[in-house]
């Protein structure tokens, strides 16, 4: 480790600043930069919706319920133009997970102003990351998000994945439904006997929850949209996901059903059913429900797939702590309760101050008795430890990550990406009422 030993950690208590004063706007891409073109057109609007259980939902979404899948190719040049037709919180677009410039990141108040009704705003970035990632609003993020305002992103590598089907499917939960892909209820797909499968999952809700895959053994191939070094097969091990967290399993398809199924809800899981069969609602065979299996235990992502230990980066050390708790604050005289990082509730929380090229070494220790995903913006983390413990699977690079009630992570960033980033809790309401810090470049 070619690191210079602790140098600074939080500054002096500020707040985030504005994009004007920061620069912000200079922080985008060129309009000019090489690379083919994928143009998007999102428009944001409320929508009343019935679902495949004949529910009512008030949704507020991006044209879709989810939004429309965006898939582009690895070096495409992205570019997504937004438009609020009636959204009157307004809206704007986070790429979670993806490390876009500090100007295309959409955090309304920070990187760009919230898009009102009638308004419109034009993201552009290079997908220069494969893997499986989704976008959603950030500004008013906890309802937004909730009410459907989210799609999943899909950068396929250079060479085209290796699977010859691959199946999305984001959870989410809106009001009391929960939709597992698109559907509420039960729904199948035929794949035939032998071929292989690339399967991405995304938790799109505020709380973790745990997949099962039953039927066929399977690998993790990546987990938060970066490949895992040397995956292994396992069977019968719950996947349990952070909020905001993605991972991405293959198999091959058996001659039996492999259903996969998930603890947030008992209505509505996905079966693949041997054989030509369209995708649909699930009939037949695929309607069956399958077992509970929310017993099964579940896969240690921090021991798995092997691969060299994970050691910091070189660069000048920066160490940093976000102690995580949620303490009576006061606003106007009236005690609330905030989700408080280092004692505060944001802006009141002091910045991480970095120079570029520093390495972040950063702690987080949840002291509440709720669990915490902690999401970083622009950056991902590798990590180091977790409860002294150090990860002895494959490195693993992620965006989100859940600190459980007591749990100490040590997880470690290049700073490379210039700007102001959020860091927080991806639990909405958690973020909502304070629990968000921001890295903040020289
Ligand atoms: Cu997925 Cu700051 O967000
Ligand atoms: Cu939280």
């Amino acid at each position: 480790l070619a690191a210079a030993g602790p140098t600074s950690s939080a500054g002096p208590a500020s707040t985030a600043g504005t994009p004007d004063e920061l620069g912000v706007d200079s922080l985008r891409t060129p309009a000019d930069v090489a690379g083919p073109r994928k143009e998007f057109t999102l428009r944001a609007a409320t929508e009343t919706l019935t679902l495949a259980s004949g529910d009512e939902v008030e949704s507020w979404n991006y044209g879709a319920l989810p939004g429309p899948e965006l898939r582009v190719q690895q070096g495409d040049v992205v570019e997504v133009h937004l438009e609020n037709v009636d959204v009157e919180a307004g809206v704007t677009i986070h790429w979670h997970g993806y490390d876009v410039p500090n100007g295309e990141d959409g955090v309304a108040g920070v990187t760009q102003d919230s898009v009102l009704p009638g308004e419109s705003f034009d993201y552009r970035f290079v997908a220069e990351q494969a893997g499986t990632y989704w976008y959603h609003t950030h500004q008013n993020a906890s309802r937004g998000v909730q009410r459907g305002l989210f799609g999943v992103l899909i950068v396929e590598p250079a060479g085209g994945i290796p699977e010859r089907h691959d199946l999305v499917v984001p959870l989410h939960t809106i009001g009391d439904s929960v939709l597992l892909g698109t559907s509420d209820r039960p729904s199948g797909i035929g794949v035939p006997t032998g071929e292989s499968v690339r399967l991405r999952l995304v938790n799109t809700d505020m709380l973790p929850t745990s997949f099962h895959l039953a039927g066929t053994p399977f690998t993790v191939v990546a987990v938060d949209g970066q490949d895992v070094a040397s995956p292994t097969p396992v069977d019968g091990r719950a996947l349990r996901l952070p909020a905001g967290g993605r991972v991405d399993l293959a198999f091959t398809m058996p001659d039996e059903r492999v259903a996969l199924t998930t603890d947030a809800t008992a209505s509505a899981w996905l079966a693949l059913t041997p054989g030509q069969a369209a995708s649909g609602p699930a009939s037949g065979p695929a309607s069956e429900r399958p077992p509970d299996r929310s017993a099964e235990p579940e896969l240690d992502l921090l021991a798995y797939g092997g691969g060299p230990a994970a050691t910091l980066p070189a660069g000048p050390l920066v160490r940093a702590e976000m102690v995580l708790d949620r303490n009576p604050r006061f606003l106007q005289g009236v005690p609330v309760n905030g989700y408080t990082v280092n004692g505060a509730v944001y802006p009141q929380i002091p910045s991480i101050t970095v120079d570029g090229g520093d390495v972040v070494e950063l702690t987080v220790a949840n002291r509440g008795w709720e669990t915490h995903p902690m999401h970083v913006h622009g950056h991902h983390v590798l990590v180091l430890s977790r409860n002294g413990e150090p990860a002895t699977g494959a490195p693993l690079l992620l965006d989100t990550f859940d600190v459980r009630p007591g749990e100490v992570w040590v997880v470690a960033l290049v700073a490379d990406n210039l700007g102001i980033w959020m860091d927080h809790c991806h639990n909405l309401d958690h973020a909502a009422e304070g629990m968000m810090m921001a890295l903040h470049y020289r």
